[in-house]
């Protein structure tokens, strides 16, 4: 899977000079656990690392060379942000337009701009991943805030989700019954959203794609996603599906990396339908919480992938070292009694398991649902690996 399209004057798709050195600063927005791994990431490559995020005291910022805590609409904190550095990238989608506007005329912002508004939005998404011709999960838009007729033309079972601002399952319900609908019209009324069809899958894969600015493209393998209330439980990798299906799946992700011009990374996620068909959910045009067990199960992690990428540097090899296993931690692992955080979980399986790592976010305040760490587990083969991840999971 390497895709090296360099142009004929050797400058790459960017233009002049797309190399930044180490020792350059690498701006990120969002200060979340995904820019705290890049940072570190990119501290390790010899990169300096300022964290741009409205909320004081956040992951990255712990980490990096210079937190700057200002919101997204100062543009007078953002400008500076942007003189102060040599290249900016960002850790989420959410990030409103505004502040994007305000620093690509300032400093390379990657990915760019438009790959961020397409994808932010799941309307905009689907409409562009059916115009371009991909495959992806039938659905109607629902632009009105009126979901009846959306409904009507998809049909039972479907699922409403806004089209602005959703993760983890939030601002999406599940509809199977002539009952689900009528609540559904009164709770999604005024909310601009797209209604999909349901998919019936045998598993969910991702696969992340870097694409650099030369415009050399690599995937990582694919991976293997378990979600439990819509959250990411474990992602598997190599993926539990034949290879004519894994390769499909990683030449598609490059293909739409390739369409949208993404400079970075690209997590594209799918579903495998029991047909055995291959259909896009979403994209995120960042690193993605599915492939964290690159940290520790691939030559190149996809953190460091995304660094090299947006910085011009040679991409790194996505071979898997081991099968492995990657479980999220969430804050419900925490002891509760009566709604308050009583104890910490029990490290200690997990940490004396030398196939095993633990990785904390540093985040102060364990929530439910809140993304607080994970760890990753290595075998010979996926199996053991899975086994041996239920059970320690268990113990947390
Ligand atoms: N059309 C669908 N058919 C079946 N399951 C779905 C569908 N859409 C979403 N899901 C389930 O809900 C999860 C979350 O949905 P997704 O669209 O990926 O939103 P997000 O990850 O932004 O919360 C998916 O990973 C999948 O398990
Ligand atoms: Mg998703």
């Amino acid at each position: 899977m390497e895709d090296v399209s360099r142009e004929p004057d050797g400058k790459g798709i960017e233009g002049q000079t797309p190399v930044i050195l180490p020792g350059k600063t690498i701006g990120i927005l969002g200060g979340g656990q995904l820019g705290r791994m890049l940072a570190q990431a990119a501290q390790t490559l010899g990169y300096r690392v300022h964290v741009y995020e409205p909320q004081a005291q956040c992951p990255a910022g712990a980490v990096a060379n210079r937190e700057v805590n200002a919101s997204y609409d100062d543009t007078e904190a953002l400008r500076e942000f942007a003189r102060g550095v040599d290249v900016v990238t960002y850790e989420f989608e959410n990030i409103p337009a505004g502040p994007l506007a305000v620093i690509a005329p300032l400093v390379a912002l990657y990915p760019r701009a438009e790959v961020l508004h397409t994808t932010q939005n799941r309307q905009r998404e689907k409409a562009w991943l059916r115009t371009s011709g991909f495959p992806h999960v039938a659905y109607a838009e629902a632009l009105d805030g009126e979901i009846a007729p959306a409904v009507a033309q998809v049909g039972l079972p479907c699922v409403v989700k806004t089209a602005d601002f959703g993760y983890d399952g939030k601002g999406q319900m599940k509809l199977t019954t002539p009952a689900d609908v009528e609540q559904a019209v009164t709770i999604f009324r005024g909310r601009r959203c797209v209604v999909e069809a349901w998919c019936e899958f045998s598993c969910e894969l991702s696969v992340i794609v870097a694409r650099s600015t030369t415009g050399e493209t690599r995937a990582f393998p694919v991976a293997e996603n378990i979600h439990r209330h819509h959250i990411l439980d474990f992602s598997i990798v190599p993926a539990r599906v034949v290879p004519a299906i894994a390769t499909a799946a990683e030449a598609l992700a490059a293909r739409i990396a390739e369409k949208l011009g993404v400079v970075g990374l690209l997590a594209v996620e799918l579903f495998l339908t029991t047909q055995g068909e291959l259909v896009v959910n979403e994209l995120a045009p960042r690193p993605h919480n599915s492939g964290h067990w690159s940290l520790d199960g691939c030559a190149t992690s996809q953190f460091e992938q995304h660094v090299r990428a947006v910085c011009g540097l040679p991409l790194g090899s996505v071979a898997m070292r081991e099968p492995t296993v990657m479980v999220n931690i969430l804050g419900d692992a925490w002891k509760w009694a009566a709604g308050k955080q009583v104890g910490e979980p029990d490290w200690s399986a997990v940490l004396a398991e030398p196939h095993a790592k633990l990785h904390l976010y540093g985040k102060a305040e364990p929530r439910v649902a809140r993304k607080m760490g994970h760890f990753t587990v290595r075998a010979a083969d996926v199996e053991t690996a899975i086994a041996r991840a239920r059970e320690l999971q268990a113990t947390l």
